[in-house]
């Protein structure tokens, strides 16, 4: 939620930060601004809604002078997404400018306590506050002022600071919020993710909570929230510039969805090899450790939790360990039965999302073992974790994630598979291994074996709720099938395991009402199609998706989308494909602006 970027150097700032708004412009998008300092003065240009209007005010950067500035793209928390609630705000004497993406908590009662003091707000946000405490502890040193001031926050925050009184500089301060430093040649930045920065430079430097960095156009200094000058490694970016651009489609979705065969692929391909799965990154895991896990808990939020559902079966059927799975947002308040012969495996594909880092802290507080599948590197989850596995993926931009959950999905498979050979449960492994090479082929085929979605897309998109059912592994696609629906196309959709229907929900079905039917697991096919009927005889209008040789469906169902026949225990990050390309026409026949969807952002960074 909100992005923010920080640039110093020799040429006009302002440029450089409104392109580094545009990459992030995803993680929150309902207002935008920068404060960029030419000398000694800081003038502030701030906007509702979006950056292109940003652009528009600031004539693309060129009528704000001034090669030091920070930026920041708003997702709303505290107050309406107006221009007075933008970030950056000024303090009081005009001296510092701040931008923050997070929450403070203890918001209220800082700033009762600095109006008795006789500070004036201009907005209603929690951000406000710390620009006031940073003029409040400024006497020369604005280290010192941030090191006083961020004694004072209680929450999460990455913030930019900029100051009057130091031209060419430029602050930045994490705590349990993303921020990186992008290290460039006479320029230095930083931003709330690597898409901010892959334009300027491959170079960055991870910070840790608690450190603050203190850029120059030619010096990076990072200290801890002591003032003890910290030494930190520089990591290389690996993401191609091309993966954070639309690359000739209309949007960042319809991109990421093309992408997956490959995606599926970077994310197998190092793992398996001589007809074995192997993970390089589990190596530290002793056999003692695995053969003392009695339970496995999963936990995540949205789509990542779904990838959790389906990859369930695989660890159940395969390892013969029972599978609890947890919305991360839930298991941090209920006293969850977690302990040190668990294994709690977290997914996470931005590695920020707070209920999942909570989650995770609190399964590392009851001493589980701690996995976590995540897509960006150097991510807080990714830190947290006993074990990281990556899912090679690339930068997601579009906020309804594709790749994510089918990479996700396709390395909880692997897991299942390595867990249950080490386990002694499996002896050969090959017919698995196949099945795993197998599955960005697969993916293609799913996306070629569907020309009729756009079609299909303009019969069903006129509706007010549309239902998705499937039983098993089929609804567990169905889940992550409707929320995509929702999220991009604004219809109310809803997923039910076939076999709950007459438990009520079957009330709803009348004439033409759309069922969207999830019939690829054949262990549960004719019980499947049972349900269909029982729609279909109440008037539904059922839009099937099955395996091309499934001959029964096409006497049963209205309309038909396929996949290509694939094992059931893996068959999630096939079926979603023809599911994600569904919702994002019945989207764009709505109108709907796909990869910004209203009220949403990428990285849910608040609780
Ligand atoms: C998916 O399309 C969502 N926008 C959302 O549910 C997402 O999966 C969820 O917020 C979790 O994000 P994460 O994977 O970055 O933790």
């Amino acid at each position: 939620m909100c992005g923010i970027v920080g640039f110093t150097g020799a040429r006009s700032a302002a440029p450089v930060l409104l392109d580094g708004l545009k990459k992030l412009e995803y993680r929150g998008y309902d207002s935008a601004g920068i404060a960029v300092m030419d000398g000694n003065e800081i003038s502030v240009s701030k906007v509702s809604g979006r950056i292109a209007g940003l652009c528009e005010k600031t004539k693309d950067g060129a009528a704000v002078p001034g090669t030091t500035g920070i930026g920041h793209t708003r997702w709303a928390t505290h107050g309406a997404p107006t221009e007075e609630n933008a970030h950056p705000h000024l303090s009081n004497d005009g001296r510092f400018a701040i931008v923050h993406n997070g929450i403070i908590e203890n918001y209220a009662a800082l700033r009762e306590e600095l109006i008795r003091d006789g500070y004036h707000f201009q907005s209603e946000t929690d951000t406000e506050v710390i620009v006031h405490l940073v003029e409040m502890y400024y006497a020369g040193s604005v280290r010192d002022a941030l090191i006083k001031t961020v004694n004072r926050l209680r929450g999460s925050y990455a913030l930019g600071v900029i100051c009057s009184e130091e031209p060419g500089k430029i602050y930045a301060v994490r705590e349990a919020s993303p921020l990186i430093i992008g290290v460039g040649v006479g320029e230095n930045y930083f931003a709330s993710d690597v898409t901010a920065l892959v334009n300027y430079t491959r170079s960055v430097i991870y910070l840790e909570d608690g450190e603050f960095a203190e850029l120059s156009e030619g010096s990076i200094r990072i200290f801890d929230c002591t003032g003890q000058e910290q030494s930190k490694k520089v990591s290389r970016i690996l993401w191609d510039v091309q993966a954070a651009e639309k690359g000739g489609y209309e949007h960042f979705m319809l991109k990421e969805i093309m992408e997956q065969p490959a995606a599926v692929k970077a994310t197998i391909a190092p793992r398996v090899s001589g007809g074995k799965v192997d993970f390089e990154e589990l190596a530290a895991m002793s056999d003692e450790e695995l053969r003392a896990v009695r339970k496995i808990v999963v936990t995540a939020c949205g789509s990542a939790y779904y990838a959790g559902c389906a990859g369930r079966y695989a660890f159940e059927r395969l390892c013969g360990l029972p599978v609890q799975l947890e919305l991360a947002s839930e298991l941090r308040y209920s006293d969850p039965l977690i302990d040190d012969t668990t294994l709690v495996i977290v997914i996470s594909q931005s590695g920020e999302t707070a209920d999942t880092i909570a989650a995770l802290k609190e399964a590392k507080a009851r001493g589980a073992k701690t996995l976590a599948v995540v897509n960006v590197v150097g991510s807080t989850v990714a830190k947290l974790a006993d074990y990281t596995v990556y899912t090679w993926a690339g930068p997601e931009i579009a906020v309804a994630t594709t790749k994510g959950y089918t990479t996700q999905t396709a390395t909880l498979n692997m897991l299942a598979i390595y867990f249950a050979a080490r386990l002694g449960r499996i002896e050969d492994q090959s017919k698995y291994v196949a099945a795993m090479q197998a599955l960005p082929r697969r993916i293609q085929q799913a996306i070629d074996l569907n020309p009729s979605i756009p079609a299909l897309a303009k019969k069903y998109h006129d509706n007010r709720a549309l239902f998705f059912i499937g039983r098993n592994t089929d609804y567990a696609v169905a889940l992550e099938g409707a929320l995509k629906m929702k999220e991009i196309s604004y219809i109310h959709a809803e997923s039910y395991a076939a076999g709950e229907l007459k438990h009520g929900t079957i009330a709803l079905i009348e004439e033409h009402t759309p069922v969207i039917a999830l019939c690829c697991n054949p262990s549960v096919t004719e019980k499947t199609i049972s349900n269909i009927v029982e729609v279909k005889s109440r008037g539904a209008e059922v839009l099937a998706l099955t395996f091309r040789t499934n001959r029964q469906m096409l006497s049963v169902a209205d309309d038909l989308l396929f996949i290509p026949e694939v094992d059931a225990l893996f068959s999630a990050v096939i079926e979603i494909v023809p599911l994600q390309l569904l919702a994002y026409y019945v989207a764009k026949e709505n109108g709907c602006d796909i990869d910004k969807p209203k009220n949403l952002a990428k990285s849910v960074t608040v609780e």
